[in-house]
């Protein structure tokens, strides 16, 4: 069955960047010339997603705002003739077919997804935590989907870490298989360092098959007393195949204030405008 709809994960409070967060959420953060959320939808729709389910809350209304239509914004930048910016807002609201459900209550990773149900229906689906970046960009969730459709079955993004990062992730034991394809053969969320069963950690990509809807519904609160999508998906492992991808390249978590500040790194000395001026500057700057 064809993959159509990735559930956009964002209802979470970003309490890591508090004071800012406490009026803006953390997915409208810059990453050099848009905001975070921006880099998630263009994902899904580079990867032909149909529809995109943004999961928030109402007090994250700026994410429904940046990707609605604006016609006096759209009208001023006309008559002042800036049309490259015009240019810019007005293809927010066509990036992607976007519809917003509300996450009553901040109760995890998992309830989060589980507020995505009655949207998603009965088939696969696609998730997509806008905080994590890869350095192969949409090249992540493309591997995962054409391996969804080898394997039929759910596809997890996996990622080597270091022994002092475990706590930090929902951490997977795993079978060879084939190049970057492994079998998933247990799961266990925030292990101690010396309980975890691989180096290989969760990271925010996620295909999955319609089941994990009524594991999630049946998964008791978990670590930190939250739902945890981790402990719904080791349930849905006792009567299906889960099988994982293990990324290779850069990452950056920009959930976090260090994460944040390499990705804009990473993504200016990239910028054909802005690199080589930055460059110089770091240069400049470093002793
Ligand atoms: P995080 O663990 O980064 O939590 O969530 P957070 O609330 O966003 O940020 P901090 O820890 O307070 O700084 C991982 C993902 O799960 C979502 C977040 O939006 C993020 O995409 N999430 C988390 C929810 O949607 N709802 C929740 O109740 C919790």
């Amino acid at each position: 069955m064809k993959v159509r709809k990735a559930v956009i994960i964002a209802a979470g409070r970003g309490t890591r960047f508090l004071p800012f967060t406490k009026s803006v959420p953390k997915e409208m953060l810059p990453l050099v010339d848009k905001p975070v959320i921006q880099y998630a939808v263009e994902e899904a729709a580079a990867c032909g997603m149909e529809l995109v389910v943004m999961v928030t809350t109402p007090e994250k209304a700026a994410l429904e705002k940046y990707f609605a239509r604006d016609t006096e914004l759209e009208r001023a930048l006309q008559q002042a003739g800036k049309n490259d910016l015009l240019e810019k807002i007005r293809c927010l609201p066509d990036l992607a077919n976007i519809c917003f459900v509300h996450q009553k209550e901040q109760l995890g990773l998992g309830d989060a997804v589980l507020a995505a149900r009655a949207v998603v229906g009965k088939e696969p689906f696609a998730v997509i935590l806008p905080d994590d970046l890869f350095e192969e960009r949409e090249g992540v969730l493309r591997k995962m989907l054409n391996a969804f459709q080898k394997y039929q079955g759910s596809v997890i993004a996996l990622r080597k870490v270091n022994k002092e990062e475990v706590e930090r992730y929902g951490l997977v034991k795993v079978e060879e298989m084939t190049g970057r394809i492994c079998r998933v053969t247990d799961l266990v969320e925030k292990p101690k360092p010396a309980d975890a069963p691989s180096d290989l950690a969760i990271m925010g990509r996620y295909i999955l098959t319609p089941g994990i809807f009524e594991e999630l519904a049946a998964t008791p609160r978990g670590t930190g007393g939250e739902v945890q999508l981790t402990d719904a998906l080791k349930r849905l492992l006792s009567r299906q195949d889960l099988y994982g991808y293990e990324i290779q390249g850069e990452y950056y978590d920009s959930g976090t204030i260090p994460g944040w500040i390499e990705a804009t790194l990473a993504l200016a000395l990239n910028h054909p405008e802005l690199g080589q001026k930055l460059r110089d500057h770091l240069l400049h700057l470093l002793p």
